[in-house]
């Protein structure tokens, strides 16, 4: 396996917020080429290069702007989500750091393509020189014309606002982000109607991923052909994987979609688990994804193959679990960060979040019993179906399939107490 930099290629070789150095390297091609083109078109290129979030829910980006640029009248913005508050997940880090005018590029490409003059960038509240940093790139971005009025002698008028984040996990999910930007209480809501009809302030808007749009100049300036040529059917491109946990070595891969298995991956760039034991789980997907173990690790690094392996791609956070320790440690540690960021508007999340972390406790502490673990499976099922949004939908995942895949560990923490 080898790292491909498409969107990381210029991380590193140049001091941000120079834009000198973005420029020098191709910086700004793509969005010429864009005004050039006409906002339809970039559209159907973006739909033609088959592009998908890479936020968590993997939308397609094309069609998520066409919604947008549909509605002719008045107000329209666009939102990028760097909020990046989900476990093991840090690559939006790489880019907003290593090459922020490329995510520049994408949001200003995207506003033309969708007609938003006003964008946010909402910045996870922990990452402080992040923020700093895009404090300084807005007012340089001013200086050299790329936001205002008349942006490169164009006619395209687009400003941007820097917001630091309310330090949530749930800030990142799209319509409680909007709630908070409104200054309202960050709790989401049922869809529809979706943002791209209702949302900030009550106007079609889009929200996307760092990632998602930092893949938007590389689309415009490389062709969709050269782009579709990385990947597999249906997955092109790249993927930016985070890799934490029980391993050796701990980062940031930008790889072809589908140029390996996820077991190849911990081995070759994590350089094998930490204590050198073999690896018990892994969740591919963040830390609300479910856990791989055994043959499943032989998936590919597909959204695809990692589903039919029983787990899903989410965020691309890897994260490694060497034998050893017991799921319900894992699960413990997990629950205690979800535990406390339920936004508490819909009860089966508000509720089950708190229950299923006092239950996990209790196992935990030697006083659980059958009964407890049913009870988790059931309220954890419970939430999953009918919670309101995809925190309550997906925090029970990791619970419920280490109660599947390592029920001796269950039992072992109640035989404990039992002997
Ligand atoms: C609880 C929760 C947290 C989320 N956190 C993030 C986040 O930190 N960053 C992000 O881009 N998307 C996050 N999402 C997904 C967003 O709601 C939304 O789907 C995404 O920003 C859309 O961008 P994309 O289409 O480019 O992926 C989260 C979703 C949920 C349910």
């Amino acid at each position: 396996m080898k790292e491909i930099k498409l969107l990381t290629r210029r991380v590193g070789t140049y001091e941000p917020p120079d834009l000198k150095g973005y420029e020098a390297q191709g910086g700004l091609v793509a969005l010429k080429k864009a005004l050039a083109m006409g906002p339809e078109s970039v559209i159907d290129e973006i739909k033609r290069a088959g592009l998908v979030g890479r936020g968590g829910a993997g939308f397609p980006t094309g069609p998520k702007w066409a919604m947008v640029a549909g509605e002719k009248q008045g107000q329209k913005y666009l939102i990028c989500n760097a909020e990046e508050g989900e476990v093991g997940t840090f690559k939006d880090k790489v880019l907003l750091d290593g090459d922020p005018w490329l995510v520049l590029e994408g949001i200003l490409i995207g506003a033309f393509a969708v007609g938003a003059e006003k964008t946010y960038i909402y910045i996870n509240g922990e990452y402080d020189q992040t923020i700093e940093l895009w404090d300084r790139l807005v007012v340089e971005a001013r200086k050299a014309g790329l936001l205002g009025d008349d942006i490169l002698g164009s006619k395209l008028s687009v400003d941007l606002q820097v917001v630091k984040s309310k330090g949530l996990y749930i800030t990142g999910e799209e319509l409680a982000l909007i709630s908070s930007l409104e200054m309202r209480r960050a709790a989401s809501r049922l869809k529809p109607p979706y943002p791209t009809e209702k949302g900030l302030f009550g106007r079609p808007t889009v929200v996307n991923n760092v990632e998602t749009l930092a893949n938007v100049p590389v689309i415009l300036a490389e062709g969709v052909e050269a782009y579709r040529r990385l990947g597999v059917e249906g997955e092109p491109g790249t993927r930016l994987f985070s890799l934490s946990g029980d391993v050796k070595k701990s980062g940031v891969y930008e790889l072809e979609i589908g140029s390996g298995t996820l077991a190849e991956f911990i081995e070759e760039f994590g350089g094998g688990t930490a204590g050198g034991r073999p690896i018990k789980a892994v969740q591919p997907g963040g830390g609300t994804s479910r856990f791989l173990a055994g043959d499943s690790l032989k998936c590919k690094l597909t959204a695809r193959a990692i589903l039919q392996a029983g787990s899903g791609i989410g965020t691309a956070g890897v994260i490694v679990y060497e034998e050893g320790k017991s799921a319900v440690d894992i699960v413990k540690g997990l629950i205690e960060f979800y535990g406390f960021e339920s936004c508490g508007r819909c009860a089966p999340c508000r509720i089950g979040v708190v229950r299923i972390k006092e239950i996990i406790d209790k196992v935990f502490g030697g006083e659980g019993t059958d009964e407890d673990l049913e009870q988790l499976r059931q309220i954890g099922k419970a939430c999953v179906a009918v919670s309101t949004c995809g925190m309550g939908q997906a925090f029970p995942l990791p619970v419920l399939s280490a109660l599947e895949l390592f029920p001796q560990d269950f039992e072992a923490a109640i035989e404990k107490v039992s002997a």
